[in-house]
């Protein structure tokens, strides 16, 4: 089974990257196959709101986005991982997202057949990191990648989040959160 990561983080060898190295380790060893996109290498302009997906499913705007619908209508398997920025995902994950809505729309406004499908096998995933330990630090962004599945045909299969870690260097370092990411990538494909 292929998963596709679109990673939100902008920072190079950063935590979020180095947890989900540790997810791909996982996934490869329960025998899955793992694509992870970089959105910061990418351009993907945010959302315009000009309505155009509401009559036709599709995105008005011509950029890297274009590519990423047709990845998502190939997989079963979705992780959004973002690192915590003011309590939500980053500017990256949260255009790539946002742009999610001509999805939304073929789903909710289109229910076009052939075009769209909900299948309850397809599951998505939220992957996070953030540097504080509040109680809360993640309840935005989990929000956010729950409305994603749903506006995307998704089920929500969970999230691996990781409080704590700040500078490059630190995730390394937490070598049970690591592990823990592994179980986490095996437990997506089996
Ligand atoms: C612009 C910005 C905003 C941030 N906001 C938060 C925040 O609200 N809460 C938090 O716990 N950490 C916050 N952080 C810290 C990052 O979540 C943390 O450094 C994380 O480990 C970065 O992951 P990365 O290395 O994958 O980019 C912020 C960092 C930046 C650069």
């Amino acid at each position: 089974m292929k998963v596709l990561v679109f990673n939100g983080s902008p920072r190079r060898g950063g935590n979020t990257q180095v947890l989900l190295s540790a997810v791909a380790k996982g996934v490869e060893s329960a025998g899955g196959e793992i694509e992870i996109i970089r959105l910061a290498d990418l351009n993907i302009s945010p959302c315009q709101s000009c309505g155009g997906c509401d009559k036709t499913g599709i995105c008005v705007v011509k950029d890297d986005m274009g590519l990423l619908y047709e990845k998502i209508d190939q997989v079963k398997r979705i992780i959004l991982a973002s690192p915590i920025y003011f309590y939500g995902v980053t500017a990256q994950a949260k255009a790539f997202v946002d742009r999610s809505q001509a999805l939304w729309s073929r789903k909710y406004i289109l229910k076009k057949k052939g075009e769209w499908r909900d299948d309850a096998d397809r599951l998505g995933f939220f992957v996070s990191v953030a540097a504080t330990k509040g109680e809360k630090v993640f309840d935005g962004a989990v929000l956010t990648a729950k409305y994603f599945y749903d506006a995307i045909g998704f089920g929500y299969g969970g999230a691996l989040l990781v409080k704590g870690v700040d500078k490059r260097g630190e995730m390394a370092k937490a070598v049970d959160r690591m592990a823990q990411a592994e179980e986490f990538g095996r437990r997506i494909v089996t």
